[in-house]
């Protein structure tokens, strides 16, 4: 599918922002897991969260909707999940395969997982890793590294996990196998990354701390089924965030968007571009921060996005690029090798795009350099099957000096679905 962008004087507006991606996968998971009833509101009807809720179904879940964003969860408990009859499809979702590998790894059965070409190609070891430590057996392509991947779990014991990176996905992987094994579990980061699992298990009523770097939870806890109200995605957010900054005149508010501060990272980086930035309705639901942002455009500056700023935006990277493309000066963007494992290399595909728009744009061994400023020329673009390349080229195309198409669209709805609408109910031509 194309997706055609014409450029835009300005974006003026205000819109709610879909459901957040990350904390969407975590309410199936542990309302699956806790006894009682879960609700969801702002569910995210993204590709991704569909495929962990048929994932649940398919391990005999009782899950109602998502229906216009509410969907409930009749939990089963920590034993009640039932060997899955066919293989289970994680479709382009890594947050779905890495932490239903965590979930597995605690079962006495026997389950496989696969997923679309992108999802095939991306490494697991990091996860099958720790859980075979755990006593979890996983069999699968590329020495347990690639899916397909078959898992067969059951008497776990805990570890003291030392993670080479900060992935929210890992961490989260071994904290869910630890619900599954007696004593305490804990998790080490190299730098904190999203907590959302953190967060959301003591909801539940998980028995966990954090000191620093380290998150320690304790086995077999009680959890219990609540009421979830999801926050807007920042990482949806951000696309129009750029936009509207990198384009003068333009003042969007993005209502209910999720500031938690593992996440918040784009805000940060924009304040300092320059772009006119306001948050305001400050408010706390379910132990997530949320509130309304309100951006406004002008001439952006050049940057430099590195350290343990990284975890705080790693999926913002890509649109982020885009902002440092239309900002006066030379943008640096280091630390950030974990890109070339998302849903595609986004070092490679970045630039690749970018550069069909005429940015002066260079890849380094873990990030991007931009020399930026130069007026954009419309391209035509590959996604890559990579939603967030997608949309960032987008909105790359709404300040080029013509008409942008978009290939391979059709991944937008992944995490985002309703985004060109969004632009089109935002646009000022
Ligand atoms: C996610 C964690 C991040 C992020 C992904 C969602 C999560 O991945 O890039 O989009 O929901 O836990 P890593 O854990 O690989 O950094």
């Amino acid at each position: 599918m194309k997706l055609t962008i014409n450029p835009v004087k300005k974006l003026r507006g205000v819109l709610s922002i879909p459901g957040d991606k990350s904390i969407s996968h975590r309410a199936v998971m542990l309302g699956a897991l806790a006894r009682g009833i879960t609700e969801v509101d702002n569910f995210l009807m993204g590709e991704d969260c569909l495929a962990t809720v048929a994932c649940f179904k398919a391990m005999g879940v009782q899950i109602e909707g998502p229906v216009a964003g509410k969907l409930t969860v009749h939990g089963v408990g920590l034993r009640g999940l039932q060997e899955p009859e066919n293989v289970l499809d994680a479709g382009n979702s890594g947050t779905t395969t890495r932490l239903l590998m965590g979930i597995l790894a605690g079962q006495v059965f026997c389950s496989v997982i696969t997923g679309d070409a992108s999802l095939r190609g991306r490494p697991m070891a990091r996860v099958t890793g720790p859980l075979a430590e755990m006593g979890a057996v996983f069999l699968g392509r590329d020495q347990n590294n690639r899916l397909p991947m078959a898992v067969r779990g059951g008497d776990l014991k805990p570890i003291s996990f030392q993670s080479p990176v900060a992935s929210a996905q890992v961490k989260s992987a071994v904290l869910l196998a630890g619900l599954y094994a007696p004593g305490e579990t804990s998790v080490t980061e190299p730098t904190p990354s999203r907590d959302h699992t953190e967060r959301m298990l003591k909801a539940f009523g998980a028995d966990l701390r954090v000191a620093e770097n380290t998150v320690t939870l304790k086995g077999f806890p009680a959890l219990r089924g609540l009421q979830i109200t999801v926050p807007g995605d920042i990482s949806s957010a951000a696309f129009l965030m750029v936009a509207a900054a990198a384009l003068p005149g333009s003042e969007v508010t993005l209502q209910g968007v999720g500031i938690n501060p593992t996440r918040d990272g784009v805000l940060e980086v924009l304040r300092k571009m320059g772009a006119g930035l306001e948050i305001f309705n400050e408010r706390l639901q379910g132990g997530e921060p949320m509130a309304d942002v309100k951006i406004s455009g002008g001439k952006l500056q050049c940057t430099e996005i590195a350290g343990s700023l990284i975890p705080r935006l790693i999926d913002e990277i890509p649109v982020l690029a885009v902002a440092a493309a239309f900002a006066e000066g030379t943008t640096v963007i280091r630390d950030a090798a974990e890109l070339k494992v998302k849903e595609s290399n986004r070092i490679a595909t970045v630039a690749r795009e970018l550069q069909k728009f005429g940015v002066d744009i260079e890849e380094l061994p873990d990030g991007l350099v931009i020399r930026g400023g130069r007026p954009l020329t419309a391209a035509t673009c590959q996604s890559y099957g990579d939603h967030r390349i997608a949309m960032a080229m987008a909105v790359a195309g709404l300040g080029a000096d013509g008409q942008t198409v978009i290939e391979g669209a059709e991944c937008i709805p992944v995490s985002f679905p309703g985004f060109s609408d969004a632009l089109k109910k935002l646009s000022v031509e």
